[in-house]
C-alpha cells in the first residue's frame, strides 16, 4: 500500500532542468527559446523523466509576460500542455529576492521618496566619512562583484542588491510587496497549470534587523563578502508558512528552494520538515561548493575524495528519522560540469567518468535533478578559451575586478582563469550539443550561437549517443533511470549507509530500506583499485558502467572486487 501523504509523486520524480538560452533556438536568433524546447519535448519524454524546468532569467521586469525573445505566454501555454499530455510536469524558476530595475514597482519606488512603492525595496540614505566622502549603508559584497548599495542621485538615497545593480531586492518585510508578489509572480503561474517552482535564493528574503557592516575576510578590498547577515534572516520560516497558507498549498504545488550559505542540517530540516509547511526540498549548496575558496567562490582549491564522501553522507542522512526529504544533484546553470569537476573530462576517462557519477548519483535517496546535457556527458569550457569566450557577469566581473586590483598580474589572472574553467557558471551554459552539424544543431543562425559552442560537439552530441545506443552515456543515464523506477523502494527512498569514509580513491556504500539492500562501489580514481563490498547477505552483481562488468564478475569470489578506472558496480540482495 502507498502512503500517498508521505509519498506526494515530487519524490520518485525525475527532473530534468533546461536553461532556454542554451537548448534549442526555433528561430535561427542565435538565442534558445521556449517553442526550441516544445521541438524536443519526445527526447526529454524518451528520457524517462517525470518533469521539467524553465529557468526563465533573473532580472525580471514583468512577472506575467515572458522575456520575448524566448517567447510568449502562449508558448508557455503551450509547454505546459504539451508537457501534461505526456504524463510529465512543468516547474518554473520562482525570482522574487529581486526585480529588475525596469519593474514597473521599481521606477515607481524610484521615482520619489513619497511614492507609495517606495517601500516596497530596500532605500537606506549614505554615510558619511570624516573627511566628508559618501559611504554605502554597509560593506556588503554583491555576488557579481562591487558593493550591493547603488548610490540613486534622483533621491539621494542607495538601493540594495544582492546580485546585479539592475537586479534591486524587494522589500518582504512590506506585506503589501508580498502580496503583490504572490499574485503576479506565484498565482499567475499556477493558474495556467504549473505545477511548482524552483525558488531562487530562497532564504534571502527575510534580511533581517540591522544593517551593519560585515567582518573583513578579504583585506584588499573595501566590500566583504555578508550572506552572514542577510541569509536565514529572522522572519525567512514566517514568510514561507505564510506564502504555503495563501498560495501553493491551494494548489498542491512543489517547491524546491535554492539554499545557498546553510551547512547546518538542523537549519535545513527547519525549511524542509513536511509538517511545517515551508519548502518541499532545497537545493543544499555543500556538493557544488567544493573546491571554492574561503575568501571568494572563485578562488579555486583543491579537495579530497573523503571530503565529497562526507557531503553526500551528510545530506543522505540528515532526514533520517524525521519527515523532512532531501535531493539529489550536482550540476546547474551556476555551476561547473560534474565530469570535468568530480571526475575526469580527459579524453579517454570522460565516458566512464559521466557513467560513474550517474551509477553513484541514480543510487541516492532523494529526488534526482538532472541539468540539461548532463544526461550525454558535456564538459567545462576547454581550458584554452581566453576571458572574451565567457559571457556570465559573475565571471566577467570577477576577472575585472581581480585584473585592476592586481595590476593585470599574470599569475594572479592565470589562477583566475583556472578558477573560472572549472567553477564558472558559464561551463554549464554552453549551448545544447545535439549533432555534429554546425553550431552543434543548437541554431542555425548564421552567426552562431549566442554563446561559443564547445570545441568537441563532433564527439560528445546527442544524436551521435542515440545512435550509439546502450553504450553510449546517454543510453547509460536511461538504463539508470529505468532502474531508479524500479527500484525506488530502497534507491529513492532507503537508508545511506557509508563505508571506509576515509579512502582516498573509492566510494563505498549501502542503501537499505526492509530485507533490500544495495552496495555500491564507485572508483574515483584512473588507476585500478581493490574495493571491499559491505557485508550484506547474497549480493547480486546488477549494474556495471563498463560493460563487461557481469563476465568479470563470473568468477569473483568473496568480497573483495578489482574496479578499473573511474568504474562503478551496483549490487542487490533480497529483491
Ligand atoms: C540564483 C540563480 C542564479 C542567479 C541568481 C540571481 O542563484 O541560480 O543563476 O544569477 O540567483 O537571481
Ligand atoms: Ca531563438
Amino acid at each position: 500500500m502507498t502512503d500517498i501523504s508521505t509519498k506526494p509523486w515530487w519524490k520518485d520524480a525525475v527532473c530534468y532542468q533546461i536553461y532556454p538560452a542554451s537548448f534549442k533556438d526555433s528561430n535561427g536568433d542565435g538565442l534558445g527559446d521556449i517553442p526550441g524546447i516544445l521541438s524536443k519535448i519526445d527526447y526529454l519524454k524518451d528520457l524517462g523523466l517525470t518533469e521539467g524546468k524553465v529557468d526563465m532569467g533573473y532580472d525580471i521586469s514583468d512577472y506575467e509576460k515572458v522575456y520575448p525573445p524566448y517567447g510568449s505566454v502562449k508558448d508557455m501555454e503551450n509547454l505546459i500542455g504539451a508537457c501534461h499530455e505526456r504524463g510529465m510536469k512543468l516547474i518554473l524558476d520562482l525570482v522574487i529576492n529581486h526585480t529588475s530595475d525596469q519593474h514597473a514597482w521599481f521606477k515607481e519606488s524610484r521615482s520619489s521618496k513619497r511614492n507609495p512603492k517606495r517601500d516596497w525595496y530596500i532605500w537606506k540614505p549614505p554615510r558619511y566619512a570624516e573627511d566628508g566622502t559618501r559611504l554605502p549603508p554597509t560593506n556588503w559584497r554583491s555576488y557579481f562583484s562591487g558593493q550591493t548599495w547603488e548610490y540613486d542621485e534622483h533621491t539621494g538615497e542607495y538601493y540594495l542588491h544582492l546580485f546585479a545593480k539592475e537586479q534591486p531586492d524587494l522589500n518582504w518585510e512590506n506585506e503589501e510587496t508580498r502580496q503583490a508578489i504572490y499574485d503576479s509572480a506565484m498565482r499567475f503561474w499556477l493558474d495556467k497549470g504549473v505545477d511548482g517552482f524552483r525558488v531562487d535564493t530562497v532564504n534571502m528574503y527575510s534580511k533581517g534587523v540591522e544593517f551593519k557592516d560585515a567582518p573583513i575576510v578579504d583585506g584588499r578590498f573595501y566590500e566583504q563578502p555578508a550572506w552572514l547577515y542577510y541569509a536565514n534572516g529572522p522572519r525567512m520560516h514566517e514568510f514561507l508558512r505564510e506564502m504555503n497558507q495563501k498560495v501553493l498549498n491551494h494548489y498542491d504545488a512543489v517547491t524546491v528552494g535554492e539554499l545557498p550559505h546553510t551547512p547546518d542540517p538542523k537549519k535545513v530540516l527547519d525549511y524542509v520538515g513536511a509538517s511545517d509547511k515551508q519548502l518541499s526540498m532545497v537545493f543544499q549548496f555543500d556538493i557544488v561548493d567544493l573546491g571554492q575558496g574561503r575568501e571568494h567562490k572563485y578562488h579555486f582549491e583543491e579537495w579530497t575524495l573523503p571530503q565529497l564522501k562526507r557531503i553526500v553522507a551528510k545530506w543522505q542522512q540528515f532526514i533520517e528519522g524525521t519527515d523532512g526529504w532531501t535531493t539529489v544533484f550536482c550540476e546547474n546553470h551556476d555551476q561547473g560540469r560534474s565530469i570535468s569537476r568530480y571526475a575526469s573530462d580527459a579524453a579517454h576517462e570522460r565516458v566512464p567518468s559521466a557513467k560513474l557519477l550517474s551509477l553513484m548519483l541514480c543510487a541516492l535517496t532523494g529526488t534526482l535533478f538532472i541539468y540539461q546535457g548532463q544526461e550525454i556527458g558535456m564538459i567545462n569550457v576547454p581550458p584554452s578559451w581566453p576571458i572574451d569566450a565567457y559571457r556570465d557577469i559573475e565571471s566577467v566581473n570577477f576577472y575585472k575586478t581581480m585584473a585592476a586590483q592586481s595590476r593585470d598580474d599574470p599569475a594572479e589572472l592565470a589562477y583566475v582563469m583556472r578558477s573560472l574553467q572549472i567553477l564558472g557558471r558559464d561551463n554549464a551554459r554552453l549551448p545544447m550539443q545535439w549533432d555534429g552539424s554546425e553550431y552543434a544543431g543548437f541554431t542555425d543562425c548564421p552567426g552562431g550561437a549566442w554563446m561559443r559552442v564547445h570545441d568537441l560537439y563532433g564527439e560528445i552530441n546527442v544524436e551521435r549517443q542515440v545512435r550509439e545506443g546502450e553504450a553510449s552515456v546517454l543510453g547509460f543515464w536511461k538504463r539508470m533511470i529505468k532502474f531508479r523506477k524500479q527500484h525506488a523502494d530502497v534507491l529513492v527512498h532507503g537508508a545511506f549507509e557509508g563505508f571506509g569514509m576515509e579512502d582516498e580513491s573509492t566510494f563505498v556504500f549501502g542503501k537499505r530500506v526492509a530485507e533490500k539492500r544495495v552496495a555500491v562501489v564507485l572508483n574515483f580514481t584512473r588507476e585500478e583499485q581493490e574495493v571491499e563490498l559491505p557485508d550484506y547477505e547474497g549480493l547480486v552483481f546488477t549494474v556495471g558502467s563498463y560493460e563487461d562488468a557481469a563476465k568479470q564478475e563470473e568468477g569473483a569470489d568473496g568480497r573483495i572486487r578489482k574496479l578499473r578506472p573511474w568504474e562503478g558496480r551496483l549490487y542487490l540482495s533480497g529483491c
